[in-house]
């Protein structure tokens, strides 16, 4: 009976989101409604995303789903409830926005919550069940997958996603809180063949950028960055310069491997011959990984072309390192 279970998961989710929506648009979710205003998003964004409110009575949600007839045992599964042998059960999303998190089929597999002041954590996360696997569900690709555009706008967060769909770029998906993985890698294949990374603009998502570069490239997707300073994030930049800054942004996006290369300046003196050697010489290495003659070539051009280096120099040392690398 496990796909029944995975049935009454989906049903539960179903409900709970109609429920958290309800919560919004009646007297309780007030603050919540006012808080989603704040940050400007309109009442058919809020409609399209299924945007809910948790309120502040701590079981709730748990007595809604009960009075439904479903059982303690599935709820529990569902990931929405917490059952305490002291303290009983009681709701795991309580006083947050929630943001419904849909499969590609727009099937709820589960829910962010944020909290609406500075508490900690700021996203509390629906955990892992036998229909939400975080590492292979992109938050917005139910939406995304009709984008006209031939790529994704791949960004950190829920916010990010929806401000950037209501800014007109329906494109843009998230993973959810985590890292991409392959798997996330191998779901966006099916749908394009690029992607524009769309991270924030501090160090975690600096390092996250050129995490995903080589993972998109395993299963033969290019990746491009697109930086979002001097602002914080997409929905920062957004709400800051509006959707034709944005679009400039993506027009000027850089290769991923060209950005790999920029922060990798950051470790050299650039300005002394030892530390552009040793750049050099760390670049050389990073160019024999394009096993193919002619992108890599491309790649050497572009590289020598940037850095002041001549081509055939710069080749034979790529093709020494190659060969000293076996
Ligand atoms: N995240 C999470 N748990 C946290 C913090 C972050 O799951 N405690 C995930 C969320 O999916 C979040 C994303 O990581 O959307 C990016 O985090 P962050 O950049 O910190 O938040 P923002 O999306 O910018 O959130 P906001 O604009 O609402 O402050
Ligand atoms: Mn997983
Ligand atoms: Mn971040
Ligand atoms: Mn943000
Ligand atoms: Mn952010």
């Amino acid at each position: 009976a496990r796909a029944d279970l995975k049935g009454v998961l989906l049903e539960i989710n179903k409900a709970a989101a109609q429920y958290f929506y309800v919560q919004l648009k009646s007297e309780h979710g007030a603050q919540a409604l006012d808080y989603l205003k704040r940050r400007e998003l309109d009442d058919e964004t809020i409609k399209g995303f299924g945007l809910g409110y948790s309120n502040k009575y701590s079981d709730d949600l748990y007595r809604y789903l009960k009075s439904k007839g479903y059982a303690d045992e599935m709820i529990a599964k569902a990931g929405l409830i917490t059952v305490d042998e002291k303290k009983g059960v009681y709701d795991k999303f309580w006083n947050r926005v929630m943001f419904p998190i849909m499969d590609a089929n727009n099937r709820v597999i589960g829910f962010g919550g944020r909290v609406m002041g500075d508490a900690k954590p700021k996203y509390l996360n629906s955990p892992e069940t036998v229909i939400f696997d975080k590492s292979r569900n992109l938050y917005g690709l139910n939406r995304a997958r009709s984008s006209r555009r031939p790529y994704f706008l791949l960004c950190e967060g829920y916010m990010d996603v929806i401000s950037l769909h209501q800014a007109g770029f329906t494109n843009a998906v998230a993973s959810l809180g985590t890292a991409l993985t392959p798997g996330h890698a191998s779901l966006i294949k099916r749908y394009v063949q690029e992607v524009y990374l769309t991270y924030d603009s501090d160090e975690a998502g600096t390092k996250a950028a050129l995490r995903a570069v080589p993972i998109l490239k395993n299963v033969g997707i290019s990746a491009r960055v697109i930086r979002m300073d001097p602002y914080k994030d997409p929905d920062e930049f957004i709400k800051n310069l509006g959707a034709e800054a944005f679009e400039e942004r993506i027009q000027k996006a850089r290769n991923g491997f060209m950005f790999s290369l920029e922060i990798l300046e950051r470790s050299y003196d650039m300005h002394s011959p030892e530390g552009k050697t040793g750049f050099m010489r760390e670049a050389a290495r990073r160019l024999t990984e394009f096993e193919e003659e002619i992108e890599r070539n491309n790649y050497i051009e572009a590289v020598a072309s940037s850095y002041h280096v001549g081509y055939e120099d710069l080749r034979k040392l790529v093709t020494k390192m190659a060969i000293q690398q076996g």
